[in-house]
C-alpha cells in the first residue's frame, strides 16, 4: 500500500517505519523542517533501539521517505495516519489543535479516494471532528473525494518501539464502515499472522480503549507506590509482596514495579484527559484523581527523603544523579521523575550532577537556565566528592558498576534507589548506606 504519515515523531517515525519494513512505500510528513532534514540526511531524531537500522534499510531501497510537503505525498496514497502530538491543554485535557490542523491539512491536499487512521492519543468524539473537518474541507474545495476516518490507537512502548509495533498484542481499529474496515485489514494483515487479534469496534469505543489502557497500567503503578509507602512504615518489602501478588494469574507481575512515580510522554496526560473527559461527559473521575495525586507525590519522595537524610540541610552539596530519561532505552525526557527531583533539590541549593547514556542532550536544552546542574560524561564523574547517589532510571550500564571505585570517591557513600534496581544487603556489603523504595531504610 501507499501510506502518508502525518507527523515524525516518536509514533510517526516507528509507524511509518515498520510499515515500510512490511513492504509498503511510506512518507513520513512533518511540519518540523530540521527533523525532516535530519532524517533525509541520514540522520535519526529519537534514541530507539534497533529503529535506524530499519530506517537505513528502508530508505536505502526507497519505500521509505521523509518530506515537509504533505500534497507531494499524499496524491497518491491509500492510507494516511495522524501521528501528531495531543499534549495536555491547561485544563488537563488533551490538546486537539494539532489534529484537526493535520486532518484540514489533508483535506486540502487529497486528491483522492483516501482511508484517514487517526494514531494520536485522541479524546472521544475525535474521530468525528477529524470527519466533520475533512468534509467541510472538501466542501469549500468543490472536491467530492470519498473518504473514511478510522481510529487505530497506538500501544507501543518507547524503549521497545519497534518490537512492539512488529509484535503488537492487539490492534485496534475504530471504524464505522466496511471499507476502512477492509483496508485495515488488509494493512495489518501480516502483523496478526501469528493469531493476535485484530479488534474491530466502534471510533468512540476504540478511542476509549486507548485510554482505558493507560490508565489501568497507571493505576497498577500508583497502587503499588502507595502499598511501597506503607511497606517503608510497616516494616514490609514490596519487592516480596510484588512476587506474592503477580504470581496470582488474576493479577501478573507487569506493571507492579515500585518506584518514583511514572512519567513519558503518556501516561501523565493520557491519566489527566480521561479525567477531563469524565468531567465533560458529567461522569466521575475519583480513581483517576487519585492515581494522579499518588503519582505527583511520588516522584518527590525520593528527594524529600535526600533532605531528610541530611536533616534540610542540602544547600551546596552535591548529588550524583543517575539516569535523566523516564525509562531506560529512550532518550525522551518528558514528565520524567528524575526531572521533578532534581529541580526539588536544586531549588533547595544542591548542586546535581547527571547522567544519561542516552539522553543528555535533551536534558542539557531543558536546563541550559539552570546553574546547580552539572552534566557528566559517565557515572563515575557523578560521583567523585558526592554526598549521595539517586539512581533514577534503570539503565542496564548502572547495574554492575565498579562500586569500590564509586565508594572510595564518595564524600558519603549513599544511594537512593528509586528503582529498586539493587539488592540491599549486596549494596551494605560494599558500603553504601542503602535506601530503595518500600524496602524500609535506616536512619
Ligand atoms: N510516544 C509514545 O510512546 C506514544 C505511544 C502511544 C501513543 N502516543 C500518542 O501518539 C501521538 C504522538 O505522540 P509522539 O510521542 O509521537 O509525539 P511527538 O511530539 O514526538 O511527535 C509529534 C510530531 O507531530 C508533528 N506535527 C505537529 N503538527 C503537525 C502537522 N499539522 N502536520 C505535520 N506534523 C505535525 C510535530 O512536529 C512532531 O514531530 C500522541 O497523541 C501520543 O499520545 C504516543
Amino acid at each position: 500500500m501507499r501510506i502518508t504519515v502525518v507527523g515524525t515523531g516518536y509514533v510517526g517515525l516507528v509507524t511509518g517505519t515498520c510499515l515500510a519494513d512490511m513492504g509498503n512505500t511510506v512518507s513520513c510528513q512533518d511540519i518540523d523542517s530540521h527533523k525532516i532534514d535530519v532524517l533525509n540526511s541520514g540522520g535519526i531524531t529519537i534514541y530507539e533501539p534497533g529503529l535506524e537500522e530499519l530506517i537505513r534499510r528502508n530508505t536505502r531501497d526507497e519505500r521509505l521517505s521523509f518530506t515537509t510537503n504533505l500534497a507531494e505525498c499524499i496524491t497518491y496514497c491509500d492510507v494516511c495516519f495522524i501521528a501528531v502530538g495531543t499534549p495536555p491543554d491547561e485544563d488537563g485535557s488533551a490538546d486537539r489543535r494539532y489534529v484537526i490542523a493535520a486532518a484540514k491539512a489533508i483535506a486540502e491536499a487529497m486528491q483522492g479516494p483516501l482511508v484517514i487512521a487517526v494514531k494520536s492519543t485522541v479524546p472521544l468524539g475525535t474521530c468525528d471532528m477529524v470527519a466533520d473537518v475533512i468534509q467541510e474541507t472538501l466542501d469549500s474545495r468543490g472536491a467530492s473525494h470519498t473518504f473514511q476516518v478510522v481510529s487505530n490507537p497506538e500501544f507501543l512502548k518507547e524503549g521497545k518501539a519497534v518490537h512492539d509495533f512488529m509484535n503488537p498484542d492487539r490492534i485496534v481499529i475504530g471504524v464505522d464502515d466496511p471499507v476502512g474496515a477492509r483496508t485495515m485489514q488488509v494493512l495489518y494483515s501480516d502483523f496478526v499472522r501469528n493469531g493476535r487479534p485484530l479488534l474491530l469496534m466502534s471510533r468512540r469505543s476504540s478511542e476509549m480503549t486507548k485510554y482505558a489502557a493507560n490508565a489501568m497500567l497507571a493505576t497498577r503503578i500508583s497502587l503499588m507506590n502507595e502499598i511501597a509507602r506503607m511497606c517503608d512504615n510497616v516494616g514490609a518489602d514490596v519487592m516480596s509482596v510484588r512476587k506474592g501478588i503477580g504470581s496470582d494469574s488474576r493479577i501478573g507481575m507487569s506493571f507492579l514495579y515500585a518506584g518514583i512515580g511514572y512519567g513519558g510522554s503518556c501516561f501523565p496526560k493520557d491519566v489527566k484527559a480521561l479525567a477531563q473527559v469524565a468531567l465533560e461527559s458529567d461522569s466521575t473521575s475519583n480513581l483517576l484523581d487519585a492515581v494522579e495525586q499518588v503519582n505527583r507525590q511520588q516522584k518527590l519522595l525520593l528527594a524529600n527523603r535526600v533532605v531528610e537524610r541530611f536533616k534540610g540541610d542540602v544547600k551546596g552539596r552535591k548529588f550524583a544523579l543517575w539516569g535523566l530519561a523516564f525509562k531506560p532505552n529512550t532518550d525522551d525526557i518528558r514528565e520524567a521523575p528524575a526531572l521533578a527531583i532534581l529541580k526539588r533539590l536544586t531549588n533547595a541549593g544542591a548542586f546535581v550532577c547527571a547522567y544519561d547514556p542516552e539522553a543528555m542532550e535533551n536534558a542539557k536544552k531543558m536546563l541550559s537556565h539552570n546553574d546547580k546542574v552539572i552534566f557528566a560524561k559517565d557515572i563515575y564523574e557523578t560521583v567523585e566528592g558526592a554526598d549521595a547517589i539517586i539512581l533514577a532510571t534503570e539503565w542496564g550500564a548502572f547495574r554492575n558498576p565498579d562500586f569500590k571505585r564509586i565508594v572510595e570517591s564518595m564524600k558519603t557513600p549513599i544511594i537512593f534507589d528509586g528503582r529498586n534496581q539493587y539488592d540491599p544487603e549486596e549494596m551494605e556489603a560494599h558500603g553504601f548506606q542503602y535506601s530503595g523504595i518500600g524496602r524500609g531504610y535506616k536512619w
